[in-house]
């Protein structure tokens, strides 16, 4: 067999495959697949601060980049047909001024800005290998649905370096347009379908088998290996100290599928003694992994979860006709393609799943904008959660934590100019209609008449 290949992830079943096959689920069993390595054959580091030799390379685009920077623990690929923009060049901000929001006392919040990639979210992690992926074995269109960043992403990788064509669908309507903006202006040909973001991957999973057009949503095994570099550089800023939690929110389940295979790989190759502990967020209202998790209890089990309640609580989804709905559209999701990975990760990572409000995700989010770079509503699950799991003292408040702060501040505007507006109407159309009462941390623009006497007497007042 070859050193690298992929592998279903039910340990009954355990089919593999080539590793140039172009699959997203397992022909025996249909479970999720994995990109395996045979460590023993390949050369791992011995030390994870031996990537720093990288750093005195950055003129070599695979060493600038984040992700490739690390390839040795994803070398999936040969060199000469990797791709790469430049993507990963995040950085990790230690929060101080966030301290008091979430009730730590001599802990540290950290946050992880993955919206400084190219396309200004986590997304480039991912895309950019499964697009090396898809690059390997000559795929020349590819495809996803989206709400609204993996398509930005797709779409950048496809205008820049013109290998493929990408087709990408989204749910009408639930886009923001940040994110819009983006594939219409990378040229993406954008299919808008009459539904939510599981109606689009329902049928993008469909058109892309009929039409043989590669996906790379996160259902692709190769994005997760991308993403697995986010927990490379944490532990990079951290100067390779593993930390006590990592706080991610909860949409498809990608990345806290990638986060539990990235520490279960370091910790089998010796490179780092123990796993931090996984916190997953959902919104309230976009909570299937809360639900089945945490409350139904749902899990792993070695391998061999009991699927009969997911499928019960789909049913009842359908029964109902419940379709998610969060002000956090990036994780309006309520059909997780990678429940069963994130599954494994929870059990692998010692994890915990809950949900915030959208008051919450708001409060939040304002929080991090006042005390750092600002990011997208679905990013501030996380730093609501870490609060929640703060008061409850389950993260305890003098421990380390890094929340990943998955999308750009710019990605949803929208949200943001609602929360602080002085326009009641703008208010309650964008957040009051969702739960949200109010803006705690609002930050009101002062309108003044075109007067300079005027404008004088407003900055003496508010400054
Ligand atoms: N945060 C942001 C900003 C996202 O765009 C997404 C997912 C998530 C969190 C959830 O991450 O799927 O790994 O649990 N966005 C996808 C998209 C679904 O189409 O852009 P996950």
């Amino acid at each position: 067999m070859d050193n690298v290949f992929q592998q279903c992830i039910s340990p009954a079943c355990g089919a593999t495959y080539s590793v140039v096959d172009v699959r997203v689920s397992c022909e025996k069993c249909g479970g999720l697949l994995d990109v395996s390595y045979d460590w023993d054959r390949l050369q791992p580091p011995k030390q994870l601060d031996w990537f720093e030799q990288k750093w005195s390379q950055r003129h070599e685009p695979l060493s600038l980049s984040g992700v490739w920077r690390f390839r040795e623990l994803l070398p999936f690929a040969p060199a000469e047909q990797v791709v790469t923009i430049g993507e990963g060049q995040t950085l990790l901000q230690h929060a101080k001024g966030l301290n008091r929001f979430v009730g730590l006392a001599g802990g540290q919040i950290h946050l992880q800005y993955e919206g400084l990639n190219p396309s200004g979210s986590f997304k480039d992690n991912g895309m950019v290998a499964a697009f090396t992926h898809a690059h390997m074995t000559g795929a020349k269109r590819a495809a996803c649905a989206s709400t609204g960043n993996t398509s930005a992403s797709l779409a950048l990788y496809c205008s820049v370096t013109k290998l493929m064509k990408a087709v990408i669908f989204i749910g009408s309507g639930k886009i923001s347009y940040g994110k819009l903006s983006q594939a219409l202006d990378y040229g993406a040909l954008t299919v808008q379908i009459a539904g939510d973001f599981d109606d689009a991957m329902h049928r993008v999973k469909q058109v892309s088998q009929k039409l043989g057009i590669y996906l790379v949503n996160s259902v692709n095994p190769f994005r997760l290996e991308g993403q697995k570099t986010i927990m490379f550089r944490v532990l990079e800023s951290l100067r390779w100290q593993t930390p006590d939690w990592i706080v991610v929110p909860g949409g498809n389940l990608g990345n806290s599928s990638a986060f539990g295979k990235a520490f279960v790989e370091l910790k089998k190759l010796g490179l780092i003694d123990r796993i931090p502990r996984l916190a997953v967020i959902n919104a309230v209202g976009a909570n299937t992994l809360y639900e089945l998790y945490h409350k139904r209890g749902l899990r792993w089990n070695g391998g061999q979860p009991n699927m009969s309640i997911a499928e019960r609580y789909f049913a009842e989804l359908d029964a109902e006709k419940r379709r998610a709905s969060t002000i956090a559209s990036a994780i309006e999701i309520n059909r997780p393609v990678n429940l069963n990975k994130c599954l494994r990760a929870l059990e692998d990572c010692d994890g915990v799943v809950r949900e915030a409000t959208e008051q919450e995700m708001m409060d939040a989010k304002a929080q991090v904008g006042a005390n750092g770079l600002g990011c997208e509503p679905a990013s501030a699950a996380s730093v609501a959660g870490v609060k929640q799991l703060v008061a409850e003292g389950v993260i305890g408040r003098d421990e380390r934590v890094v929340c990943i702060l998955t999308g750009h501040q710019l990605k949803d505007p929208t949200a943001t100019v609602a929360y602080h507006t002085t326009d009641q109407e703008q208010f309650n159309k964008v957040l009051g209609s969702r739960g949200v009462r109010r803006a705690a941390f609002a930050n009101r623009a002062v309108a003044v008449g075109n007067d300079l006497e005027e404008i004088i007497r407003a900055i003496q007042l508010y400054s």
